[in-house]
């Protein structure tokens, strides 16, 4: 049986600008909520986007038991709207609600409800290069009550949101400060799982580094501010030597980005090298000052590729490729983006593809 819907009386359509979309910013006309009651979740159903109703006491207020993903519906050059690697976000889901004690949303209920929404809102999907339908799948701890443990019942939520670029600077290189100073996880925390706690951490550098007029902050390992970890809401790539080398996932102490596997993927297919290893900073700015520090980009569905054109470290300044978008950043954001839109042949069954 199908997932029950609830058709929303009247559309936010019309109160969307368009034209200035922005991220985040603007919601589509339904959403899916599932409940997990009495050790089960239920079968959902899809209903008009809207305020949810909790007690002051739910635990994910206090306790912070929350887990999110982020992918996008693109639209498809051909007609319809494609999904790109949705199953990813599923199981990286499962991955994190084990780490937060949470039980697991089904892999496949998590696609099929996507569907449907998108079947539904449809019209939701910009039809401009780099803009796109936002997918934000969250599931929280939702019992009413005290007490450090585990909640006794979830809420898993699907909401839709048309927008831009992430950053205003679209495909143009960002401003990014090296943070040596703040932490946000380290080895044995929370940093491979998607959940409210990491971006809390993140809160207080990132406003600093956009006080001072960066995009983002750079984390290093939260020990020893030696090894690169990861940018705010990306994986971090360099090209030295005309080497592709990105922080492993061994430390548990990155993202498992979807875009950093897809680009890892792809580079290994062109017969770039690619190393997935610990790299120091200092091993960056050795390499910028020999001049083989060739290209700094980020991987993340909220920009897909996104190139660092500065870098600040301490009182360094690292002007990257001089300050232009490198040609493997490029080749990737034209292959993956190629893909998405159905302009490139889906040869990697990567593509769910929504008639609608
Ligand atoms: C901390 C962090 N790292 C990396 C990524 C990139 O992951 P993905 O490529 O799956 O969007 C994101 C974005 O979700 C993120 O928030």
């Amino acid at each position: 049986m199908g997932i029950q819907i609830e058709k929303a009386t009247q559309t936010r359509f019309d109160s969307i600008d368009w034209k200035n979309l922005g991220f985040g910013r603007y919601f589509s006309d339904h959403m899916f909520i599932s409940f997990y009651r009495d050790g089960k979740w239920d079968d959902g159903k899809i209903v008009p986007y809207g305020p949810i109703c909790f007690e002051p006491s739910m635990m994910t207020l206090h306790y912070g038991q929350t887990i999110f993903e982020g992918l996008k519906a693109y639209y498809d050059v051909n007609g319809g709207v494609n999904l790109f690697r949705p199953e990813m976000n599923a199981k990286r889901m499962q991955s994190s609600a084990e780490r937060l004690c949470i039980p697991p949303f089904d892999v496949e209920k998590f696609i099929e409800a996507i569907i449907e929404l998108i079947k539904l809102d449809h019209k939701f999907v910009p039809k401009v290069k780099g803009e796109s339908l936002y997918i934000r799948p969250v599931c929280f701890g939702s019992s009413c009550f005290l007490g450090v443990h585990p909640s006794q019942e979830y809420t898993f939520i699907i909401i839709t949101s048309p927008v831009a670029s992430y950053y205003p600077e679209g495909l143009n290189p960002v401003k990014i400060l090296i943070e040596d100073q703040f932490v946000r996880v380290v080895r044995g925390g929370l940093g491979m799982a998607k959940t409210a706690a990491n971006y809390a951490a993140s809160l207080y550098a990132g406003q600093r580094a956009k006080e001072k007029g960066f995009s983002q902050v750079l984390w290093l390992d939260g020990i020893h501010h030696e090894f690169v970890d990861e940018v705010g809401a990306m994986n971090i790539m360099f090209v030295i030597d005309d080497i592709l080398i990105t922080p492993p996932l061994t430390q548990g102490t990155i993202l498992p980005g979807v875009t950093r596997d897809s680009v890892l993927h792809l580079a290994r297919q062109m017969g770039i090298k690619v190393q997935e290893r610990s790299i120091k900073i200092q091993e960056v700015l050795e390499a910028y000052e020999r001049g083989t520090l060739q290209e700094v980009f980020g991987t993340g569905t909220a920009a897909t590729i996104s190139p660092v054109g500065k870098l600040y470290y301490r009182d360094k300044e690292l002007i990257i490729n001089n300050n232009q978008i490198g040609p493997i950043a490029q080749k990737m954001y034209d292959t993956l983006t190629g893909l998405q839109h159905g302009i490139i042949k889906d040869t990697y069954n990567w593509i769910i593809h929504i008639d609608v």
